[in-house]
């Protein structure tokens, strides 16, 4: 799919809170890097290829001084090919809007992940003031009266309807990648209402699953007065009109990997690194340290394997690289020690000498790093106790040009309705992952290799660009729709 034959010349704006890339002042002096965000994974190709802005929370220490006095800049920023463009917060915006309403409230929401959401009024009021400073952004940039807006994620739910009041005619294309939980769940959210008619400010609403653009009809029908059509999947609501679609999110399909140390040596240098001898058993695991991401039900995994089969004792090791996230909130603290006390426990307990069951780095890794460590381990495991999609299993499966290694997948992520060849676990039931994590560290090569071979033909086919593509020819379709009927009235 061709983007920029979908745009045909359209202006196009995208707003996250994320920043796609991050001016941070280290030791070095300023350094640039890339933030551990799916969504930031995903969305950054689609705009090297189509140019446009983005606009984004600058929250990197050394953002500021990046900048030229329109807060603008070019990037990438070795090559650059469009337009970033930061909104500044102050410390309560952020507190109230980010780490509160967005992170305390529906993060917790949407996942049922069995953390409780938090909902305060001052929060609720800050999320509302940085939705309306974000929309003037986007107001602001615009120099057409009708672009192509891209608002991405739950850290927006009211921008839609504010940028359509302003710009009645753009096309805005909003994408939640994270869950939509059922009516009952989500209707605890004092501000639901108010959610939900932010939402169907957009032209199309996109979630990675159907069952996620179920849930959000059966909440819209619970809980507003509006016409829904089932089949058509649309919802009228105030004269205007919104198509409900799912589009799974993917990645960009690297062509080649030469760029990359071949697999032997990542193989190699990785297990050198960690003095571990060359036919030690390694499994991988990456992601934000956050309680939605079923670490704990992973070392439990690993744990009960370590039990059940004493023969791999001192051969098989966990690597699991966790990035920082959202650390300035008690509850991603006390995630954060519930982890460290576990793999000490389970350390204690299976580890001699130099061996350690389990590895963790608690830090921030580029994407080459990562690659790395997927590139040298037999076994990935993603074991999300709820997920939108989750990238990180299909740039494992990216990283293994080799057709070998097994992916252990949470039943409970968008990725595994699509990547059937994976092995489906329920992360809650830890017997259940521990015998298939032996079964991945224990699985013949023939079988590894059809299994790799048929989730990396659908992962280079469904890429980034065609879930972009399909959104855009969505409302290309939407806008050609609209101007035709435009002339007839
Ligand atoms: C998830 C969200 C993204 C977010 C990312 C990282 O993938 O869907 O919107 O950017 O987590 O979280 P953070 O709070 O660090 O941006």
């Amino acid at each position: 799919v061709l983007l920029h034959e979908e745009l045909a010349g359209d202006e196009v704006l995208v707003v996250s809170n994320r920043e796609p890339y991050l001016h941070m002042r280290t030791r070095n002096g300023i350094e640039v890097q890339r933030p551990a965000s799916g969504l930031v994974t995903a969305v950054e190709p689609v705009m090297r290829a189509c140019s446009g802005t983005w606009i984004a929370h600058g929250s990197g220490s050394a953002d500021k001084e990046s900048v030229d006095r329109n807060d603008r800049v070019p990037v990438p920023p070795n090559n650059p090919a469009y337009t970033l463009r930061r909104v500044w917060l102050s410390r309560e915006e952020e507190k109230g809007y980010y780490y509160g309403f967005a992170n305390e409230g529906l993060w917790p929401l949407c996942h049922i992940a069995h953390v409780r959401p938090v909902f305060r009024s001052s929060d609720w009021e800050q999320y509302v003031a940085v939705n309306q400073r974000f929309a003037d952004a986007v107001v602001k940039e615009a120099r057409t009266d009708d672009p192509v807006v891209l608002v991405q994620d739950y850290h927006f739910a009211l921008l839609p309807r504010m940028v359509r009041d302003a710009l009645p005619k753009a096309t805005i294309i909003t994408f939640w990648h994270i869950p939509w939980s059922n009516p009952e769940s989500f209707g605890i959210c004092p501000w639901r209402e108010e959610i939900l008619e932010g939402l169907l400010g957009s032209t199309i609403l996109g979630f990675h699953t159907p069952f996620h653009c179920k849930n959000f009809l059966e909440t819209v029908d619970r809980y507003l007065e509006t016409r829904i059509e089932h089949e058509a999947s649309t919802i009228s609501f105030g004269g205007k009109l919104t198509q409900v679609e799912h589009y799974p999110i993917s990645i960009a399909w690297p062509e080649q990997m030469h760029d990359q140390p071949g697999i032997e040596e990542c193989r190699i240098s990785v297990r050198e690194e960690h003095g571990l001898p060359a036919d030690h058993l390694l499994g991988i695991g990456v992601d934000r340290l956050d309680y939605t991401k079923g670490i704990l039900e992973r070392f439990q995994a690993v744990e009960r394997m370590l039990e059940a089969h004493s023969n791999l004792v001192g051969k098989f090791t966990m690597i699991q690289i966790a990035a920082p996230s959202r650390s300035s909130l008690e509850e991603y603290q006390n995630f954060e020690a519930r982890v460290r006390a576990m793999v000490q426990r389970i350390n204690a307990r299976f580890g001699s000498g130099n061996y350690q069951p389990i590895i963790l780095k608690a830090e921030h890794h580029d994407a080459d790093q990562v690659n790395r460590y997927f590139r040298a381990a037999e076994v990935c495991m993603v074991t999300s106790l709820h997920d939108g999609m989750n990238l990180v299993a299909k740039e494992y499966i990216a990283a293994r040009d080799d057709e070998r290694g097994v992916l252990v997948l949470s039943q409970f992520t968008g990725a595994a309705r699509e990547l059937h060849e994976a092995l489906l676990v329920n992360p809650y039931h830890i017997e259940q992952s521990a015998e298939s994590l032996y079964r991945a560290v224990t699985m013949p090569e023939v079988e590894q290799r059809d299994r790799m071979r048929s989730m990396r033909s659908l992962v280079k086919d469904f890429n980034i660009y065609r879930w972009a593509g399909r959104m855009l020819l969505d409302a290309a379709r939407l806008r050609q729709r609209e101007r035709i009927m435009t002339r007839i009235r």
